[in-house]
Parts: structure tokens; C-alpha cells; sequence
């Protein structure tokens, strides 16, 4: 059995007080949430929120990380100091890193052993653009991305993966139920041979892209999907309802 995990990427949105205050909103509402339930938010927020989920069922997470322990990497925090807070999870290669950061399969394959071998769950993000759709490339997208990503894994059941179409992110446009679950079906099949089936079938997968409380319910009950990873309504109270879909 799978265990359900919604995780709320909060982007570069609230500053310290705000974090305190969503946190504060949140912590009450989530507290029955059905699923595991994780909260990402900026670097500057996660040593409060770190604090103050302390006693909750909420983990906190970062939105991303450097592969190396330290050194001149000027304006980049790494895994070990993530760690060093309680920091639990990390968000790697989203594809808003992946566009505006430039970062590379090769640098999400490094981060994803890193943070494994620091005890921090990666959420390891993929997805096709609406080109790559349209034109019939997503699957080829989506396994290439996870072929070269997940390599050289020991534990990939500890993984997390999250499927993003581009093209439903902050749009508005979910992908149906069919077309997400085909699609985490792509990132199942490709692990299961890369690691074997029992691998496969440990691996818990969310599907991202305008996920609100309409929605949730329906792509939960598909076969392939075993979470959320939220952006917008993740900095909202109504984000309870989805935890608890
Ligand atoms: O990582 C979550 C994300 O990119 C989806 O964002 O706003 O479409 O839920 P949103």
C-alpha cells in the first residue's frame, strides 16, 4: 500500500511573517488530512516552519538543494544544511528550475542520490511542455527525464516522483484524470525497468498542475496517482480540503 502524499510548493510566494501566519491558518485544518502532507516553503521560512510543525502530522520540505556539502557555490544552500534544521524533504529539478535555472537531468540525478544518502525524501519532478503533447513527444519526454534523473539509485522506493505537465502548471488547465494517470503509468513502467517491479510498485507518485479541492478527488482514485504536488491553492486555506480529498 501506498501512502498518499500531498506536498504544497509555495514558490517563491510569502516572506517570513506571511509564512507564519499561512502555518499558523493551515496547521489546525490539515491536522485530519487522509494523506502525508508537506508544506515547501521559501529557504528563508523553513526553520520556522520546521519549529512550528514540530508536534503536527506535517513535514517540511525545501524547494530545492545543492548536490554539493559546501563551498563556492555563492547562492546555494546544500542538502546537510537542510538536514541540520529538520528539514525532511526536497522538491528536485521542477521544471520552473529546469527553465529558469538551467538545470540539467545530470544535476537532478545528483541531487536526487544526495539527498538519499542524507535521509531527505526527494521529490523528483517531471513533465512534457505543450509542444512536446501536441506533437507526440510526451511519453519520450517523461522517460528520458526519469531514465536519466532515477539512475544509480540504491532505494528508488524511498523516491517520490511528481508528474507536471508544463502546460498545466498555474494555468488552470488540469490534465484530465486519464491523461495524468497514463502519464505516472509512464514513470512506473520506466522504473519498473530500470528497478524491477517491486521498486515500481513501492514508488509513490503525485501528479502536479492546477490541482484545486474540484479535482483532487478523481485524480486520487486513479491507479497511478498517489498524490499532489500543489502550487497555487497551496498558499490557501482551502489547500485543506485537498489533503484530505
Ligand atoms: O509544483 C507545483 C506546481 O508547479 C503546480 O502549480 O499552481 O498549477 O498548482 P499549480
Amino acid at each position: 500500500m501506498r501512502k498518499p502524499i500531498i506536498a504544497g510548493n509555495w514558490k517563491m510566494n510569502k516572506d517570513i511573517n506571511e509564512t507564519e501566519t499561512l502555518i499558523n491558518t493551515l496547521l489546525p485544518l490539515v491536522a485530519d488530512a487522509t494523506a502525508e502532507v508537506v508544506f515547501c516553503p521559501t529557504y528563508l521560512g523553513l526553520q520556522k516552519a520546521v519549529e512550528m510543525t514540530k508536534n503536527s502530522n506535517v513535514g517540511i520540505g525545501a524547494q530545492n538543494m545543492h548536490f554539493e556539502k559546501n563551498g563556492a557555490f555563492t547562492g546555494e544552500i546544500s542538502g546537510e544544511m537542510l538536514v541540520a534544521i529538520g528539514v525532511k524533504y526536497v522538491i528536485i529539478g521542477h521544471s520552473e528550475r529546469r527553465q529558469y535555472f538551467n538545470e540539467t537531468d545530470e544535476a537532478v540525478n545528483k541531487k536526487t542520490i544526495k539527498a538519499l544518502s542524507l535521509g531527505l525524501i526527494p521529490i523528483v519532478c517531471c513533465g512534457e511542455t505543450l509542444e512536446e503533447r501536441e506533437t507526440g513527444q510526451a511519453e519520450a519526454k517523461v522517460v528520458a527525464q526519469m531514465e536519466a534523473g532515477l539512475k544509480n539509485i540504491d532505494d528508488v522506493s524511498k523516491v517520490v516522483v511528481a508528474y507536471e505537465p508544463i502546460w498545466a502548471i498555474g494555468t488552470g488547465k488540469t490534465a484530465s484524470k486519464d491523461q495524468a494517470d497514463e502519464a505516472c503509468g509512464w514513470v512506473r513502467t520506466i522504473i519498473g525497468k530500470m528497478y524491477g517491479e517491486d521498486a515500481a510498485n513501492n514508488v509513490r507518485i503525485q501528479y502536479g498542475g492546477s490541482v484545486n479541492p474540484g479535482n483532487v478527488k478523481e485524480l486520487m482514485a486513479m491507479k497511478n496517482i498517489d498524490g499532489a504536488l500543489v502550487g497555487g491553492v497551496s498558499i490557501k486555506a482551502s489547500f485543506s480540503e485537498i489533503v484530505k480529498f
